[in-house]
């Protein structure tokens, strides 16, 4: 079964074709970093104009390169949830119009259960149940993967998301928007106990929530004040130090929550699993307790449209599909 699947959720324009949920014919990411970069961020209105203007190129150009037509294909499948509303509508509406020019139905996909499915393209041999750590940009959430289409979520952020926090301390140390992806490579020089920072919700054991913003204003009232004596800034320092506080919290949380919750399968996805601290750091964890450990290739951990087409195959297989009056949703209530 051929899936061609568009994302649009935040700042990235995917499409892409998968086969059987595992085979990846084509894949494509219209990325709009160039275009938020002068304003350290994503303005979500320049991003929902952006993806008007990539969107119907870039899925003529993988239709192109697969030489795959419309009567190849068995769906499509878009990302409804969550995200940025005026974003997610413009895939959303650009499916709607390719359904009806093709009759081909339309699956709709959870943006989290997409980055979930980024680790059955990787790992074939992965099938839940298991424990799943999502971290990207815009969240940071423990789920329980009790099936292909079926998640529970067991914790989450009280406030910032971990790509969040890794991209706004990154500014601060004066790295291009997204700041996250230059901070792990420096910090990899740097010494992780350099600077003392808070240990977030640290008496916490009633529940798998994280919490950044604690110490994203300790990272950021360090850097005042350095600035303030006019010292240079000890960038590889700050930034391992930093990198370690999240690592740890995101780590010792997530092995609490499996030891509790009795999984001895993890995996991690989203694009803040690209971290290489956090990738190797898991692994170790894990391999300890002789539990598996799985992780998504770099290429799959932030948006694309390859994940979309891989839930949209399971959801395809559950006979969930969407009318044409599908309608795009910010929030992340599954
Ligand atoms: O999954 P994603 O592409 O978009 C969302 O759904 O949010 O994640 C993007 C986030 C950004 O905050 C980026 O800084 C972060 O993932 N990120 C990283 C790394 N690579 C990407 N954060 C820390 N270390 C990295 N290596
Ligand atoms: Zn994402």
């Amino acid at each position: 079964m051929k899936i061609l699947a568009v994302e649009s959720s935040c700042d990235d324009t995917a499409a892409a074709i998968v086969e059987d949920g595992k085979n990846i014919i084509v894949s494509k990411v219209a990325s709009q970093i160039e275009k938020h970069k002068i304003y350290g961020g994503v303005v979500p209105e320049v991003a929902s104009r952006n993806h008007i203007e990539s969107i119907g190129a870039l899925v003529q150009s993988i239709l192109e390169e697969s030489k795959i037509t419309f009567k190849n294909l068995n769906a499509l499948a878009v990302t409804y949830a969550p995200g940025l509303v005026g974003s997610l509508l413009v895939g959303v509406n650009f499916i709607k119009g390719l359904s009806l020019a093709t009759k081909l139905p339309i699956v709709p996909v959870h943006h989290i259960k997409a980055h979930i499915a980024s680790l059955y393209l990787t790992n074939h041999q992965l099938k839940p149940p298991f424990l799943c750590l999502v971290v990207s940009g815009g969240h940071s959430s423990i789920f329980e993967v009790l099936d292909y289409t079926k998640i529970r979520r067991v914790g989450k952020t009280r406030d910032d998301a971990a790509g969040e926090a890794f991209d706004k301390v990154g500014r601060k140390l004066g790295f291009d928007y997204p700041g996250g992806v230059a901070l792990d490579l420096i910090a990899g020089n740097g010494d992780p106990f350099s600077f003392e920072l808070p240990t977030p919700l640290k008496s916490e054991t009633s529940s798998y929530d994280f919490s950044f913003s604690g110490v994203k204003t300790a990272m950021i009232n360090i850097i005042n004040q350095l600035n303030q004596k006019q010292q240079a800034l000890p960038l590889e320092d700050l930034a391992a130090s930093f990198r370690n506080c999240v690592v740890e919290h995101l780590v010792s949380t997530f092995i609490r929550a499996s030891k509790d919750l009795g999984y001895k399968t993890l995996g991690i996805c989203g694009g803040v699993s690209a971290n290489s601290l956090l990738r190797a750091h898991l692994e170790a964890e894990c391999f300890k307790r002789r539990w598996k450990f799985f992780k998504p290739e770099k290429s799959l951990c932030g948006d694309n449209a390859a994940m979309v087409a891989c839930e949209g195959y399971y959801e395809f297989l559950n006979n969930n599909f969407a009318p044409l009056n599908l309608n795009a949703k910010a929030s992340e209530n599954i």
